[in-house]
């Protein structure tokens, strides 16, 4: 009041204030979240941004892993298009799903992953729910490890491995280390590496494994490696906690896919698992996933599934319902379900000609480098082996848009734009 007193009136009081220009650090001091740092872009959805942001008609987005057609365009399957219809027909309502999702849901993901005549589905073993798409399910997964796992709180990660599993189970309280798995000098798998840590790893702590389609490397052990993992696993009496983002995906087959699961279940482990319907049918937006925990007995699936309601009720009580009946519609409809396999192998098939492509126009190109595993990597990813300035200079002089430790996803790549990659990495890996 007495500073409105001495300048006669409260605009003037406020027209003289604000030709004082505060600094903005000054402002910031009387707010609450003063103290609120600016954070670093995504590392993956990040590049979303900046590629919207690029005027350059060549622009190339190859940062998100998110499959498009050969017209570069995003795909939506035939079979999602067709359960879709037919759940307009059927006149759905909005009503709340239960907390871990419609049973029909969760037991056909279940059954995708074990297998249509696994023995500990039809037993009732595996305690199901559905997660927010694959990110969802893998922290609920975390949440219930940091919760109820009591041998250990620490949870052993290949290296690299995909961006958002770190902060997904630090936030969750679990404490993250890793195991080596890509050998920067093949651009392979580094088997020697990674049996020799994993067989160190203290007894009783968790160990994520890819299922098939390694995020961000697209290296997957042989399935002779597979086994031999499994059983140094086992003696170490290690806890597996699958990822299996991209079943399908790997191969164009959704039982190949699917072997180190299986093989781990047939050598007696009793995993989690984490899947998502994002890439293999395409429900990026729909958040549809899963997560399951193989139990001893009936009464512990119980018992767990019960913890895992409590943990879901306060975090967003039950799941979203569309992209649910739509997977759940496809999983469960023959025809429906047949039309997706096909539809999984030519995204997988399209995949594997992009890579062909982009390895025979680096040749084209005159590059003398070994684009070798261009070809050996499997799944949505390459991992390119470029270095950070060469990415740089991806970006910068080519307006080519990819994760700075040099993963592409090949599933951006199309016939129009193929043949400007390989002269763009030519140029910057001269
Ligand atoms: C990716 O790795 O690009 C995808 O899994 C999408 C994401 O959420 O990071």
């Amino acid at each position: 009041m007495a500073a409105v007193r001495k300048f006669g009136s409260r605009a003037l009081l406020n027209r003289t204030l604000q030709s004082y220009a505060l600094p903005a650090a000054y402002s910031r001091c009387s707010s609450v979240w003063a103290n609120v740092a600016m954070g670093p872009p995504d590392a993956i959805l990040g590049v979303t941004e900046a590629f919207k942001k690029d005027s350059n008609p060549k622009k190339i987005n190859l940062g998100v892993g998110a499959y498009r057609g050969d017209d570069g365009k995003p795909f939506i399957l035939e079979c999602v298009k067709k359960a879709e219809r037919q759940m307009l027909e059927e006149n759905l309502d909005h009503e709340y799903a239960p907390i871990t999702g419609f049973p029909a849901f969760g037991q056909a993901s279940a059954r995708l992953a074990f297998g249509e005549d696994s023995q500990l589905v039809k037993d009732g073993l595996n305690a199901t729910t559905q997660g927010v798409s694959g990110t969802g399910s893998l922290r609920i997964g975390a949440a219930f490890l940091a919760r109820h796992y009591q041998a250990s709180k620490e949870i052993y990660f290949p290296a690299p491995t995909w961006g958002n599993h770190g902060p997904i189970f630090k936030d969750s309280g679990l404490t993250t280390k890793s195991y080596r798995y890509y050998d920067p000098a093949t651009c392979g798998f580094d088997f020697k590496g990674a049996m020799e840590d994993i067989s160190k790893i203290p007894e009783g702590s968790i160990i994520l494994l890819h299922a098939c389609a390694h995020n961000p490397t697209g290296v997957d052990p042989k399935p002779e490696q597979w086994k031999e993992m499994s059983k140094v696993i086992k003696d170490r009496r290690l806890y597996p906690y699958f990822d299996m983002a991209y079943q399908g995906f790997a191969s164009g087959d959704i039982n190949q896919d699917a072997f180190a699961l299986r093989q781990f279940i047939k050598d007696g482990h009793k995993p989690c698992l984490a899947q998502s319907f994002a890439k293999n049918m395409g429900l990026y937006g729909e958040r549809a996933g899963a997560f399951t925990i193989v139990c001893a007995d009936k009464d512990e699936q119980a018992r767990v599934l019960s913890q895992i309601k409590i943990l879901i009720r306060p975090l967003y009580s039950n799941p979203p319902i569309h992209g649910a009946h739509i997977v759940s519609k496809v999983l469960n409809t023959p025809d429906l379900r047949s039309l997706w396999l096909t539809e999984v192998k030519a995204m997988a098939d399209r995949i594997i000609t992009m890579r062909d492509r982009l390895q025979d126009g680096l040749k084209r190109e005159g590059s003398s480098r070994n684009w070798q595993h261009i070809t050996e990597q499997i799944g949505m990813f390459c991992f390119t082996g470029l270095k950070p300035d060469q990415v740089e200079r991806l970006t910068k002089e080519f307006s080519v848009y990819l994760t700075k430790d040099g993963r592409i996803s090949v599933a951006g790549l199309s016939s129009s734009n193929v043949d400007y990659l390989a002269k763009a990495m030519h140029e910057v890996t001269k």
